[in-house]
């Protein structure tokens, strides 16, 4: 039996990217999607589309839906981001709470959604595409993402908590910038100076085959010189 991953925003950027790498390492594919549609790489036997907005909620859903297709669950990756590039002053709070929703709701009612399933694996992991604004608040218009970020960082720490005796590792993964749809508008780079989302992918592949006595609570990736990170 192969095993089988749960990846949100699969459709492209980053959450592509790793379901490539996973597609590739042989595993069984869930990808959540506002819009499903197979990627050109994936192997239909061991792919399965799940119509999620994670704005909307229906995690439940997902992971039942998951379960009668494949049996198990033994990864899930919340990647599903929304980032919105106002400073904590001039934003409303509508925008605030849609960042809220995507980046830090979705993603513990789909750890919650699938807690049971992962820890009957005996070492189900849970990668969190968190930010390196989830560790610092590195200009003003990242202010507010930063908060949700801050946030979901502190969220896969609460996972790894809840989940550590029933052999569940959960790790918050915070890049800088990556060469996707939602850095090239603000970075000001071109993608060769940006991390490549395929890299990114490598790494969430690694981490999630380490064994129970190797967890990595955080994982911080840059393609920039700063003073921590
Ligand atoms: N790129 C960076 O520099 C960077 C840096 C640090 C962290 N991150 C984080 O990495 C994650 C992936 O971002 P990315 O760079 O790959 O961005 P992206 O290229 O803009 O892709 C965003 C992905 O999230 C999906 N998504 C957005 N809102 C959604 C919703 N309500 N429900 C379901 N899916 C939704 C998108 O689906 P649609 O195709 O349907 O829009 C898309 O698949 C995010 O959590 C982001 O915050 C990115």
């Amino acid at each position: 039996m192969t095993k089988v991953a749960l990846i949100s925003g699969a459709s492209r950027g980053i959450g592509l990217a790793i379901a490539r790498r996973l597609a590739a390492d042989g595993w069984s594919l869930s990808l959540g999607m506002r819009e499903p549609a197979l990627p050109d790489f994936a192997d239909e036997s061991r792919t399965h589309l799940q119509r999620y907005d994670a704005a909307e909620g229906g995690e439940d859903e997902w992971v039942a839906a998951a379960l009668r297709r494949f049996g198990r669950i033994d990864a899930i990756v919340a990647n599903a981001g929304l980032m919105i590039g106002k400073t904590v002053i001039e934003a409303e709070d509508e925008e605030f709470d849609a960042m809220l929703a995507v980046n830090v709701k979705a993603p513990r009612r789909l750890a919650k959604a699938a807690f049971e399933p992962l820890a009957a694996t005996g070492r189900g992991r849970v990668i969190v595409i968190a930010s390196l604004s989830g560790k610092r608040v590195k200009s003003a218009k990242s202010g507010l993402y930063a908060m949700t970020k801050f946030a979901a960082v502190a969220l896969a720490h609460g996972i790894r908590q809840a989940g550590f005796d029933r052999g569940i590792r959960a790790t918050a993964v915070c890049p800088g910038f990556v060469a996707t749809d939602m850095a090239r508008p603000i970075s000001g780079r071109p993608d060769a100076a940006m991390t490549d989302p395929g890299e990114l992918a490598d790494v969430v592949a690694m981490l999630i085959s380490l064994s129970n006595t190797a967890s990595v609570a955080e994982f911080a990736v840059n393609c920039q010189l700063e003073e921590f990170f």
